[in-house]
Parts: structure tokens; sequence; C-alpha cells
């Protein structure tokens, strides 16, 4: 492989792409989680080449900002206001080295599901038929708009004439020229100084470069390419919409043959460079975007979006959205789950219905089960968090942090108004407002006593039905207190050693008769 790398690889995106009717320019675009010049940039990489080059013009700025942030080694070329492919790649080449020797190739930042193994099998023929030009062609049922191919008695490319150039004979012609090439650079050199602009488009074809090429009688091969995706370009948002399905099927088709399990390959979306480890069973609708890799033997889904999220083995997240978050190994989390930046969930930690979480650091088999908002916290191992617990962060001004020790327990209904610690090994009672610290071992408790008021119904709501219950009941009572009377009278002593549950209401928590 190491002597087929190429010189250099020249990305054609200076287009403006006006069919997309859109403010972003087209390379900018997004299938697969990356933009359509991401996908161009790296197949290219993917060949080994000295040189990787961007070749750009339309909202320069924005476009060579984000192949900056893609690729900081490729080199961003502007086309000057001369139009056409092989202005482009002209002014690729004087950026180069003038002794450069070997091959270059030449694609384009629109066509997103060329592949580098494609490209490599492009270098290897170029370099096995000892050609000039390599260009990849395909045969089209409908070649409309591209430049056809023509071939010479022996099988060779004898020219490419574009649509707009073409004679009614040559638009017969179902091969097409798909615009990516491999070139022996002193030849694509010396032929663009001899192309010009006398054609339809008054544009400087690349394409000519094949007849100056043929007419040295040097070698130009065709390498066509039968899987017709690799080569389509984007030039609408129909196109945009067909090629992202096409390349999810292959990623989704890739992750099963890696080993996972995928419920619903149509309704499940997956970005390129996503893992998703062996066993793990991705559910119906379920997006797996940016950088997200998930474990072994996990459960995914339905209806779960994770975003730069990590999923350890054995985990599981149902009916989640997520982003930038990390889930430990064996963690449970959801259904309706909403996971904000910042939060990890340790190994068997639990993450329940109705729960936000936001920069939280949730220990090793903590658990926030139900309807809770817990934000800007550290919760160490095994603590829990009871249903409908709110860790006030934010006074309006600033935001707060709150640790909760391990092995704690928060009762129900809390609120936690951070800055706050709560120590290990410590209790909330149910319905706290909590302001103050709680040390190691302590219970807390900051609501009122409770008191309970005889006859307030029968006064303050005489004739409600709610009074009618409240008379029922006592009636009820009264009569069971007669009978138990009688059962007793008869029973003698055995009623006294084992007395039937239900009479008497059981003992009230610690924390409701020994609070402070
Ligand atoms: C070109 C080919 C045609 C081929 C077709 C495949 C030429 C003359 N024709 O057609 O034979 O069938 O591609 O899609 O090369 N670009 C620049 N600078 C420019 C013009 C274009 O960088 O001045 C870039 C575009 O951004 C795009 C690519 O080159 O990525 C192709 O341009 P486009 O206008 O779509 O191709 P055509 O010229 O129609
Ligand atoms: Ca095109």
């Amino acid at each position: 492989m190491s002597d087929l790398r190429p010189a250099a690889v020249i990305v054609l995106a200076a287009g403006e792409g006006t069919r997309m009717k859109s403010k972003t320019p087209k390379v900018l675009h997004t299938i697969g989680g990356r933009t359509l010049v991401a996908h161009a940039i790296s197949a290219a990489r993917g060949t080994e080449p000295t040189y990787l080059e961007v070749v750009i013009r339309h909202q320069r700025d924005r476009v060579a900002a984000h192949v900056e942030q893609v690729d900081p080694e490729a080199i961003v070329i502007d086309q000057d206001e001369i139009p056409g492919t092989g202005r482009a790649v002209e002014c690729a080449l004087s950026a180069l080295p003038d002794d450069l020797a070997g091959t270059v190739l030449v694609t384009y930042g629109d066509v997103p599901l060329l592949t580098a193994a494609v490209l490599r099998g492009l270098l290897a023929d170029h370099a096995r038929t000892q050609s000039a030009v390599t260009l990849i062609t395909a045969t089209l049922d409908d070649p409309t708009g591209y430049g056809r191919v023509l071939r010479d008695a022996d099988g060779g490319v004898a020219e490419v004439i574009e649509q707009k150039d073409a004679t009614d004979e040559q638009r017969a012609i179902h091969e097409v020229n798909s615009g990516i090439y491999a070139f022996d650079v002193a030849v694509l050199r010396e032929a663009l100084t001899q192309v010009g602009t006398d054609n339809a488009q008054g544009e400087k074809y690349l394409t000519d470069v094949v007849g100056i090429a043929r007419a040295r009688g040097l070698r130009v091969t065709p390498y066509l390419v039968d899987d017709l995706w690799q080569t389509e370009g984007v030039n609408d948002k129909v196109q945009l919409a067909r090629l992202g399905a096409e390349l999810n099927r292959r990623i989704v088709e890739q992750v099963m043959r890696d080993g996972a399990i995928v419920i619903d390959p149509a309704t499940t979306w997956i970005d390129a460079g996503v893992s998703v480890g062996r066993d793990t069973v991705l559910q119906p609708n379920t997006q797996l975007l940016g950088a997200t890799s998930i474990g072994a033997e996990c459960v995914i889904g339905p209806d779960t979006t994770l975003e730069d999220t990590e999923v350890a083995d054995g985990a599981s997240v149902i009916r989640t959205q997520a982003q930038l978050a990390e889930i430990g190994p064996g963690a449970t989390v959801g259904p309706f789950s909403f996971l904000r930046p910042g939060t990890k969930l340790g190994a068997k930690g639990k993450i329940g219905g109705f729960v936000e979480t936001k920069n939280a650091d949730i220990g090793p088999e903590a658990k926030v089960p139900h309807l809770t908002y817990c934000g800007d916290a550290t919760i160490g191992e095994g603590a829990n968090i009871g249903a409908g617990t709110i860790f006030a962060n934010f006074d309006g001004l600033t935001k707060s942090h709150t640790e909760v020790g391990p092995w704690s327990f928060v009762g129900s209904d809390s609120v936690i108004v951070a800055p706050r610690t709560i120590g290990a090994g410590s209790y909330v009672a149910a319905g706290s407002a909590v302001v103050s610290d709680v040390g190691p071992g302590q219970l807390a408790v900051t609501r009122a006593r409770q008191r309970n008021i005889d006859g307030w119904v029968a006064r303050r709501r005489a004739g409600t039905r709610t009074e009618k219950a409240a008379q029922a009941a006592a009636a009820a009572d009264a009569e069971e207190a007669l009978s138990t009377e009688a059962g007793a009278v008869l029973e003698g002593d055995r009623l006294e050693a084992g007395r039937p549950g239900g009479s008497e209401p059981p003992p009230p928590p610690a924390e409701e008769t020994r609070e402070a």
C-alpha cells in the first residue's frame, strides 16, 4: 500500500450549490453527523496523501473555518474568479511544490458516500495500468447532466463530453464521468496549461485533460464502479436526505455485522464513527449521534437519543434523551429521563423516570429513581435520592454545587438548597427544605410537626360528601369496636396474646416522634 500513497488529494468544494436553496454552503450540510466535506476529507485522508487540499470559494470563510476544524493539516485553497473544475485543480496545484511527482487524486466535497477503499482501488488500478489518467466512471439509467465517457477502440477513454456540449448521439451514452480521478501530476500540470474556456459554459473544464492526454498518446483508463452511491453527489435537499438514508443504512448494517442486534434498522439512526458493542440490543427509534459509544450487552431504546454519550457494558437506557453523559456498567436509565451535559452515572447506578440531571456525578449503586431535578451535584456511592427531590442549584444569580455522601438517604419531596453538603451515611426526612449542611450520621428534618384536629370536617365542612365519608368511617369503627368487645368476651385470653392486625395503627417512624 505505501507505494500507492498519492502525492496529493485535491477536494473540490468551491461550487455555490444554488439548488440547495440554503443559507448554509452546500458542503457544510450534514448527513450521518458529519458535513459533506468532512466525509470527503475523511475518505481522502484514508489514502494517506502527502498533501490534502480543499479548494473553496463560495462562503469561503465559513467553509475554511470548518475545514480547519475538521482537519487542521488540510490546506485550504482559494479558487480565483476563473470558473471550472480545471481552474480549481490548477489553483490547488500552484500551491504544491514544483517538483512534486507521483499521483494526484481529485475528489468532490459534495460526494459523501465515497470511501477510502474505492480511492485505494482507483490508485491500485492507476498504477497497475500505468495510466496517465484514470477516472471513475459509472453506468447510469439516467445519465442526464453528467459528462459522458467516450471510449476508444481498445476500451480506453478517448474523451469526456459535458452534457451541454454533447450531440444527441453522445447524450445517448450511459457511461458517465463521476468526476473522481487519479492523474500523473506532471501530465495534469502540463495539460491544464492548454485547457481553455471555449465551451458551452465558458469554464475551464478538468475533463479536457482527458482529450489532451490522449492526443499525446498517453493512456487514459476508466475505472468502472458498480456501487453508484459511492459517486453520487448532493445537489439539492432531496438528494441530501436520500444519501443520508443510504449512509445510515450502511452504518446500521456495519453495526450489525460487528455484533449488535438492531430490532428495526429503518428507525435506527447512527452517526458515522459511533461504536456499538456485541449483543447490545438497539430498540426501535433509537438515535446514536456524534461521538457516542455503546458497550456490549446493553439495551438501548426504544425512543432514545444519545449524543456524545458513553454507555458502558450491560447498561440499559430506555426512552431517554442524553447529551455528553457517561453511563457506567450495569447502570439503568429511563424511561423518560433527560441527561444533560456533565452527567456521570456510576456502575449499577440508576436514573429513573422523569429525572433530569446536569453536571451530576452519581456514584456507583446510587439511585435517583423518580421525578427529580439533579443539577450540579456529586452523589456518593449507594446514596438514595427519594422521589421528587429537587437540587435547587440556582439562586437567580449563580449556580452552586451539592454533595451527598455515600449511602445517605434523602427522603421524598425534599429540596436541597445549594451550596450544600449532606454528609456520609446521613438521612434527610421526607418533605424537608435543606438549607444548612447535614453531618455524617445525622437526620435532618425541617418540616413542621403534624397536628391532627379532631372533628374539623364536621364543623367546617358539614353536609359535604367528605363529611359523610367521615361519618361512615366513624360508624364502622364504632361497630367494629363493639364486636371486638363481644369477641373478647367469648374468646377471653387468646386475644390478649395475638392482637389481630389493623385494629391499632403501627407506631410512627422515629423521626416523627423524636424530632428536635
Ligand atoms: C463535473 C464534470 C462532469 C461530471 C460531473 C460529475 C467537469 C467539467 N465536468 O460536472 O464530467 O460528470 O462533474 O458530478 O468537470 N467546483 C469547483 N470549482 C468550480 C466548479 C466546480 O470547486 O469552479 C467543484 C464543485 O464544488 C463540485 C465539483 O467541483 O464539488 C463538481 O462541480 P459541478 O458543477 O457539480 O460539476 P459539473 O461541472 O456539472
Ligand atoms: Ca454536480
